[in-house]
């Protein structure tokens, strides 16, 4: 039976249930279907989406209004220094403002508080486009391109390499939900944030799985289903590129690296990436890698995500 989800925001991967992620990994599969058989589906005919922008992106830009538009509806990218937020109406005016108006928000904001601002004071569902803390809409699109490339979840041992930061905290919170394994390899200063390991542990018990952190990257990768990376300077980070860059290097993804994971292991980047820091082009654009089927179920798994909420 369909799990009602119509009204819920996602702030967070932890805030779902492991049948609602499932029901939006079916439906992610049934409009991807769809869509290549060039069979329309206009679930949003009249709905609109107001799409905040505090930082630059290319993907969630572009799937979240291509998505927007293949399901009838409409995308009004709003960009934070043009808004009136830019010169100090406070966020939960511009909530209250933008829900009558708009059937939706999705926000990419600097400060997590904002998406959980904008949730409380808004009418309409709030999807968190990436903040410092999280980037529910990435670990989607990761959890459904293993599942199309794996066949299942459960059981399988995600390696994540370098910085604990916002993707990883979705990567935590997604596997611990579905039964997957995550090993993530980190030094000193940049595991991801305790209460989310701990949530994740928790929650990977229920679910017969394990999450786990460590400082080596080796023993990280060992019979590893997938790798994982991302940036080791998330946007608002800059300024600390070239200390990263130092401490980060033993957890650089490079052929070498990659001999521990298993023989059909698959490289993943939530992308953009930094080639010649945490991948090199070797493994980026090996076979294994699947950077951009991860890249095009944005689109589809926010597709069934705004569906279903909104
Ligand atoms: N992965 C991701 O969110 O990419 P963008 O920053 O291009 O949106
Ligand atoms: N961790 C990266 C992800 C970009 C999609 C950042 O926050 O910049």
């Amino acid at each position: 039976m369909a799990v009602q989800m119509k009204g819920k925001s996602l702030a967070s991967l932890d805030h779902l249930t492991r049948e609602e992620l499932e029901q939006i990994i079916k439906t992610s599969e049934l409009l991807k279907f769809q869509l290549l058989r060039g069979q329309e589906h206009p679930l949003l005919k009249g709905k609109t989406l107001a799409m905040i922008f505090e930082k630059p992106s290319t993907r969630t830009r572009v799937s979240f209004e291509v998505g927007m538009w293949q399901l009838g509806g409409y995308a009004l990218y709003l960009s934070a220094t043009d808004l009136q937020l830019g010169r100090g109406e406070t966020i939960g005016d511009t909530a209250r403002t933008l829900s009558r108006y708009v059937n939706g928000i999705m926000a990419r904001v600097f400060s997590h508080q904002t998406i959980l601002d904008l949730i409380q004071h808004s009418n309409v569902p709030v999807i968190n486009g990436l903040s410092d803390f999280s980037h529910p809409c990435q670990g989607l699109a990761d959890l459904f391109t293993v599942y199309e490339k794996k066949g299942r979840l459960d059981g399988l041992k995600l390696a994540y390499l370098g910085d604990g930061n916002n993707v990883a905290h979705s990567l935590i919170d997604g596997c611990s939900k579905v039964g997957m394994n995550i090993v993530l390899a980190c030094p000193k200063g940049y595991e991801p944030d305790s209460k989310v390991v701990a949530q994740g542990k928790k929650e990977a018990r229920k679910n017969g799985s394990e999450v786990r952190v460590t400082d080596d990257p080796k023993e990280a990768v060992k019979e590893a289903d997938i790798i994982y990376t991302d940036v080791w300077a998330s946007m608002g980070k800059e300024k600390e590129h070239a200390e990263r860059v130092k401490i980060l290097k033993p957890y650089q993804v490079n052929p070498k690296l990659v001999k521990g994971a298993k023989e059909d292991y698959i490289f993943m980047h939530c992308l953009p990436a930094h080639r010649g820091e945490e991948v090199t082009d070797e493994v980026a654009d090996s076979k294994k890698s699947v950077i951009f089927d991860q890249a095009e179920n944005r689109l589809h798994t926010q597709k069934a995500l705004m569906a279903l909420v909104m």
